[in-house]
């Protein structure tokens, strides 16, 4: 069987690569449990508790044929205050850490997260051939991976490098990001909790939400295909726009409990997106990528799995 070792495994996107891949490939998970949760992987999946940015912890590991690196800040909050130089070292070291791992122990393919904020506000759909200029510290890093994958794959063009430009994913397992999460997250959670989630305006900015099944499924077929991918970056998407007022219904349809959404007036004067969603003719035409998780269908799942013990802080406690 194939070897995959997952940095950041134990977060929510890497977590649930590990969940669905288990039977298919030996899974090893690496996490610093720096916000990830060791009980978001099923008790059969190896796992490490180590850090991306080490190359003795990478070291334990043993041979692999692939990475996929999700390890790292992992959103734009997390560069805020102090967080700033913090943030930095720690996305870039652990991706270059883990790169040069992966190249020297002979690994194929290397797959990284990149990520759909670097387009900002340009125009829709959000296609990789756009020029994007990063607005914020957290765009800025994974504008670094992309260059320096290109860079590095010309050097060593035999290890495939392979980004993906994820769009706003939810599903299982967040909870551990507490008020970094998704916005379906934290209006599920405070849902489930009786409080009414916070809309900022009046509901009709939308957003590619994509089901993080599907995301596995995008980051899988790279895995697979015996095509020579170099430094190529996809994004991963459904291509369609759901708006928060329509995230809101199918939340109020699947808990039924009574609570509704309070809207104020949208407090983020300057930068707010708008509205976002992907185009994803690139990973069709490549990979053979076709989403399969509807948004009603994903928000009902989400609404029967909720593990309040194990929230963190969220955004909209300080709301209130
Ligand atoms: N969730 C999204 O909507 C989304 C969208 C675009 C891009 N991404 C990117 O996808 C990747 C995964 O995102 P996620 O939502 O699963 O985030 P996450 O925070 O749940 O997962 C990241 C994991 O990496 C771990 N980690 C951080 N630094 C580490 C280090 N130095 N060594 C080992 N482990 C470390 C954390 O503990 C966490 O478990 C991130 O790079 C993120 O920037 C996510």
């Amino acid at each position: 069987m194939q070897k995959i070792l997952v940095t950041g495994g134990a977060g929510f996107i890497g977590s649930n690569f590990c969940n669905i891949n288990k039977n298919d490939y030996e899974i090893t998970a690496l996490d610093n449990l720096f916000l990830g949760d060791r009980r978001n992987l099923d008790d059969d999946i190896r796992f490490i508790e180590g850090d991306a940015c080490k190359t003795e912890d990478l070291d334990k590991v043993g041979p692999v044929d692939f990475v996929l690196h999700l390890a790292g800040t992992s959103s734009a909050p997390m560069f805020m205050g102090d967080g700033l130089v913090k943030g930095y070292v720690n996305s870039i070291e652990s991706f270059l850490t883990t790169l040069e791992w992966a190249r020297k122990n002979g690994v194929k393919k290397f797959l990284y997260a990149s990520t759909s904020s670097l387009y900002g506000n340009n125009p829709i759909p959000l296609i990789e051939t756009q020029e994007v200029t990063p607005i914020n510290h957290y765009a800025v890093t994974k504008r670094v991976y992309e260059y320096s994958a290109k860079c590095y794959n010309k050097v060593h063009p035999d290890m495939d490098i392979i980004g993906f430009r994820f769009m706003s994913i939810y599903g299982p397992n967040e909870e551990a990001k507490g008020e970094f999460a998704n916005l379906v997250s934290q209006f599920c959670w405070d849902m489930a909790r009786g409080l009414a989630p916070v809309i900022y305006g009046d509901g009709t900015q939308f957003r590619d939400f994509t089901n993080v099944k599907d995301v596995v499924q995008g980051i899988t077929l790279a895995v697979r295909t015996e095509k020579q991918l170099g430094a190529e970056v996809f994004n991963i998407g459904t291509g369609r726009s759901t708006s928060l007022n329509e995230v809101v219904a199918a939340l109020e349809k699947a808990f039924d409990n009574g609570v509704k959404a309070k809207y104020i007036e949208n407090p983020v004067k300057e930068g707010y997106v708008a509205g976002q969603h992907a185009d994803i003719g690139k990973i069709q035409a490549v990979l053979g990528f076709e989403p399969t998780v509807k948004i009603e269908d994903g928000i009902r799942d989400q609404v029967e799995n909720v593990r309040l013990d194990r929230i963190r802080k969220t955004s909209s406690d300080e709301l209130r």
